[in-house]
């Protein structure tokens, strides 16, 4: 029934803008009441916390921020790396902060998206950081080889498989040798939820992308066998492991950490 109203809106050219309203519906949510965060920290509005997490669940928000970061921590330390020794990284997606906000005492912070309102809560409110707009397809406005560390939370969930290959190169241009990359993929937790036809691609080693037309949204959700990041998409990078399930702040996805040679 939902993909019927939702194949019919996308027939319509609609698919786009009935998305946002949902997402504005979402964020008059009576859980998405404003107080000051134990961080010191202003808390973004409901309608940017529902395009990061779903839910303008302002516990969540902070709770989720809390867990990725942990998971960025142990994904670094279990190949040497310690985020007090990166000298700059890169939020890529970091949508209104939610997990830039946890390195507030760190120098080197950087952060891109593509929704513009989103950036600006994030340069007004997050001074520690620098923030940047970028398109929905590269460049990204950073030098060559800037970056120790660049992550991107639930961002290649969300894109086409063409956007994903441009990005992975431009992620990697950023990076410095070196450098490492880590990714969250919706992968084999999510099988249940694909249709027989795609379960077969996704068990034959293909990127399963459903709304390709509203990609960058939430909407639009790609699912990733091991494989495909392994092979063609991880293509000029070392795959140095995905633990499933392993994007805490981020439940359910798969964490991939990926280094620049
Ligand atoms: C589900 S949210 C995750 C936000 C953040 N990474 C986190 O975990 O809290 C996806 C984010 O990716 C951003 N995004 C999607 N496509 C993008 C693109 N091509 N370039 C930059 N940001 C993008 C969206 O604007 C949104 O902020």
């Amino acid at each position: 029934m939902k993909s019927r109203l939702l194949r019919l809106l996308q027939q319509l050219g609609l698919l786009g803008g009935a998305y946002r309203t949902y997402e504005r519906l979402q964020a008059l949510s009576p859980l998405g009441r404003e107080a000051a965060a134990d961080d010191g920290l202003p808390v973004p509005p409901a309608r940017l916390r529902v395009r990061v997490a779903g839910t303008a669940d302002r516990d969540w928000f902070l709770e989720g921020g809390r867990r990725a970061e942990e998971s960025i921590r142990a994904a670094l330390a279990r190949h040497g790396a310690a985020v007090e020794e990166l000298g700059a990284l890169l939020d890529f997606g970091c949508g209104c902060g939610r997990v830039t906000r946890r390195w507030c005492r760190l120098d080197g912070v950087h952060g891109s998206d593509m929704n513009e309102e989103a950036v600006a809560w994030c340069r007004a409110n997050l001074p520690f950081g620098r923030f940047e707009t970028n398109g929905l397809a590269p460049p990204l406005a950073f030098a060559g080889d800037s970056f120790d560390l660049v992550y991107a939370l639930s961002v290649f969930t969300h894109l086409t498989v063409d956007l994903q290959h441009v990005w992975l190169r431009e992620l990697r241009r950023v990076l410095r040798p070196g450098g490492l990359l880590l990714l969250t993929t919706h992968g084999r937790a999510y099988l249940d939820g694909l249709s027989p036809e795609e379960r077969e691609m996704f068990d034959g080693g293909e990127v399963v992308v459903r709304w390709e037309d509203v990609a960058g949204t939430n909407l639009c959700s790609a699912y990733h066998p091991e494989s495909a990041l392994r092979g063609p998409l991880g293509a000029g990078f070392t795959f140095l492991e995905l633990v499933p399930e392993g994007a805490t702040g981020n439940p359910h996805q798969d964490l991939s950490v990926l280094r620049k040679d």
